[in-house]
């Protein structure tokens, strides 16, 4: 079964699978969701992603009836009913199907979806070259810290970046950068790493805390703090961080070279020590299926 849905409590074909048009993912964007990828057939910092959805549904108080451990053993099996050794899975979770009303529902019922699909990597050659950017005004929520399936102002920015040529767009509220609109924003600025503090402007990326811990082990000198625009246009190196693009540099921003235009060298060794977590956590060793084309290639 190539493309699985797991449905509430079902497991069938994605094009078999439906929810209610009352549901309230639907009507409201009720819900929160997450994004895990695997790689060589292993499913990466599960448990980080499992413990955000949580923190996620928290943040909107949607009781989810599952345990962490119900949804690690229905992840999993999703993930192994697909046979992808390099998928992306989707989470979601929503206030479920109600008559219209603004309101909670008196009871709630959840719908939960997870999806399996086989992912493409960012290709070598856009890695190698770094990708493009623009700014745009931040016109989120005041709780980007909540994965909620709000993603409006996400998919205009995303839209926006498109219609101009570029991969990102890098969001600014009151001149100051928070995140992409899929990523997390780092600069590296006469030596020193900044990126902003998590606080309600940005989500909280699992990537991000990987990329924290590196950069304290590299020895990077590293500041979490408010970043204007102004200091990203004039920073050596900026990069951006995410569960299906890891670490990748931006070589442009708003059409201006960022550093020499190439990737710099504190993203480049971010990345290959990011390929190391990687590798120990999911072993080449393990892939015995098919997506072999989606395969890592060996970081030096
Ligand atoms: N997005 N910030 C935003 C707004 C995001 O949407 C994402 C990821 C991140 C990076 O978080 P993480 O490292 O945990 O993936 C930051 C996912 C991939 C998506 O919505 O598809």
């Amino acid at each position: 079964m190539p493309t699985i849905a797991f449905v509430n409590g079902r497991f069938l074909p994605i094009n078999r699978a439906t929810v209610s048009i009352e549901d309230r993912g639907f009507q409201f964007g009720d819900g929160v969701y997450e994004v895990v990828r695997s790689y060589n057939g292993r499913l990466f910092h599960l448990d980080a992603h499992l413990d955000r959805l949580e923190q996620s549904a928290r943040g909107i108080r949607l009781p989810i009836r599952y345990s962490h451990a119900y949804w690690r053993r229905l992840v999993t099996r999703a993930f192994a009913m697909s046979g992808f050794a390099d998928a992306k899975v989707y989470l979601q979770v929503t206030r479920g199907p109600a008559p219209r009303e603004h309101r909670f529902p008196n009871t709630v019922r959840p719908t939960v979806v997870v999806t399996v699909r086989r992912l493409d990597p960012l290709s070598a050659s856009v890695r190698e070259q770094g990708v493009t950017a623009i700014t745009v005004p931040d016109l989120r929520w005041g709780r980007c810290d909540v994965k909620s399936l709000n993603l409006l102002a996400n998919v205009l920015a995303r839209e926006e970046a498109r219609a101009a040529g570029v991969f990102e767009a890098i969001l600014v509220r009151d001149g100051v950068v928070t995140e992409g609109a899929i990523s997390n924003c780092f600069a590296v600025i006469g030596g020193t790493v900044v990126t902003s503090p998590t606080d309600p402007s940005i989500l909280p990326g699992i990537t991000r805390a990987v990329t924290l811990e590196l950069i304290r082990c590299e020895g990077f000198p590293l500041e979490q703090r408010v970043v204007t625009v102004e200091e990203y246009r004039r920073a050596d190196e900026i990069f951006l961080t995410g569960t299906t693009i890891e670490i990748v540099s931006v070589v442009s921003l708003d059409g201006a070279k960022v550093g020499t235009g190439s990737p710099g060298p504190v993203a480049q060794t971010l990345y290959r020590r990011l390929g190391d977590v990687i590798d120990a956590e999911c072993p080449r060793a393990v892939v015995p299926l098919k997506s072999r084309n989606a395969g890592r290639r060996r970081r030096t």
